[in-house]
């Protein structure tokens, strides 16, 4: 195989083995066409009493949410659909009181499944209502954005933000099982496939040399969004996901951190911008930061930095702050942020660096005049 060939993968299914409970584990879908399957796929957990399938205005507006119902009926499931504001205010409190509410008046049972249609609003929102509801129902996932079907449709974590902090109030809650249907992409506005591309970037850079090579010599198919490719790009980050979670579900082991390349600069960025700034694409921004920290303390090459800027130039990725944020931005602030991010322990100033590409490690208490770009 070339590194132009694409690995064929036309319908594909993964298993995620989370390793500290032997056999507890689920499956994830990933191909063309699955949201008319999703009944047949839903009907081995069975007996159901209702499901109730939560989506947001506009991918019902797309008529996905149709599919869906049409598909989980014909399975012979009673089906009851709620649908949220699409954006991220609606992962709130008050739109988790009034779910909850409108779950006891539909006579939601521990019985009854809800099925989290959207992107990662509906998914994290829709997890952490069916982890809290009667103690916990059954939950599954199938996501419609890039970024919810590579990262956080995978890997159980749901919950909801504080006006103070994004998801603050949350846990840990593993759904039934991933249907991913790769056809839904092709309605996702620009910004929206771009931070998808932001995480998949993360992927590749910072985890996996085959699937950045694939990127690197594909950068015309990303950008027109290739049916085949993206079909790949999805399993390989959710196989990349998934052997992580497996290994590490609770964060506790200091693997599942590795997924954070590019991330301790996002946050920070996201901040300033009032989260104007789109996390996916503070995302890529962050990791060239990241990457040229890397290179201030001689963990890679400027080869490596000047690689990887033109692979995200190449597929469509920003490299750089805005203007507007670029002309304003006080270190001192940054550096303030991340002391205060939630993975800081004690100010250890922490970060997920690479080391070559596809390979990162997490490397503790940086000197912060390292961070500060020269
Ligand atoms: N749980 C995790 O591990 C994890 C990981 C990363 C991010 N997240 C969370 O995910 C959220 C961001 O997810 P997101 O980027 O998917 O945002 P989102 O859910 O807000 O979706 C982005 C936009 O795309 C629209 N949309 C969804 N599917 C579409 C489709 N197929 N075609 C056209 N439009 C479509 C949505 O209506 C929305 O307007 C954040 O809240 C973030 O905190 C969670
Ligand atoms: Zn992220």
């Amino acid at each position: 195989m070339s590194s132009k060939d694409i690995p064929d993968v036309n319908q594909s299914r993964m298993r995620i083995s989370l390793c500290d409970l032997g056999q507890r584990g689920y499956d994830i879908e990933t191909g063309s066409g699955n949201l008319d399957r999703i009944g047949l796929f839903l009907s081995r957990f069975k007996p159901c009493s209702r499901v109730i399938l939560l989506t947001d205005a506009n991918v019902r507006a797309l008529g996905y949410c149709t599919i869906v119902e049409r598909s989980l009926s014909g399975a012979g499931f009673d089906v009851c659909v709620e649908s949220i504001a699409a954006g991220e205010p609606s992962k709130s409190i008050e739109t988790a009181v009034k779910l909850w509410s409108k779950l006891l008046a539909a006579g939601i049972d521990r019985k009854s499944i809800l099925v989290s249609l959207g992107g990662g609003v509906v998914g994290d929102l829709g997890g952490f209502i069916a982890a809290t509801y009667a103690r916990g129902i059954r939950f599954f996932q199938a996501p419609t954005t890039l970024l919810a079907q590579v990262d956080s449709s995978v890997g159980g974590k749901v919950g909801i933000d504080l006006p103070a902090a994004k998801n603050m109030v949350g846990c840990f809650y593993q759904p039934l099982g991933v249907l991913i249907d790769t056809d839904v992409l092709n309605t996702l506005p620009e910004v929206e496939y771009a931070c998808g591309l932001g995480e998949v970037a993360k992927y590749a850079v910072s985890l996996d040399a085959e699937l950045f090579g694939i990127l690197e010599t594909n950068a015309d198919k990303v950008r027109s969004r290739n049916s085949e490719l993206l079909k790949f790009i999805v399993t390989k980050c959710c196989r990349i996901k998934g052997r992580i979670v497996g290994e590490d579900e609770f964060e506790t082991t200091g693997k599942r951190v590795l997924l954070n390349y590019g991330h301790t600069f996002a946050h920070a960025f996201e901040i300033i911008s009032n989260f104007k700034l789109p996390h996916g694409k503070a995302v890529a921004i962050g990791s060239i930061y990241a990457a040229k920290l890397a290179k201030r303390i001689e963990m890679v090459d400027n080869d490596f930095v000047e690689r990887q800027i033109k692979f995200h130039k190449t597929i469509g990725l920003p490299v750089e702050l805005p203007d507007e944020l670029l002309n304003t931005i006080n270190w001192n602030n940054i550096i303030e942020i991340m002391r205060h991010d939630k993975k800081t322990e004690a100010g250890n100033l922490k970060f997920v660096l690479p080391t070559k590409i596809g390979q990162c490690k997490l490397v503790n208490n940086i000197d912060p005049k390292n961070i500060i770009p020269e």
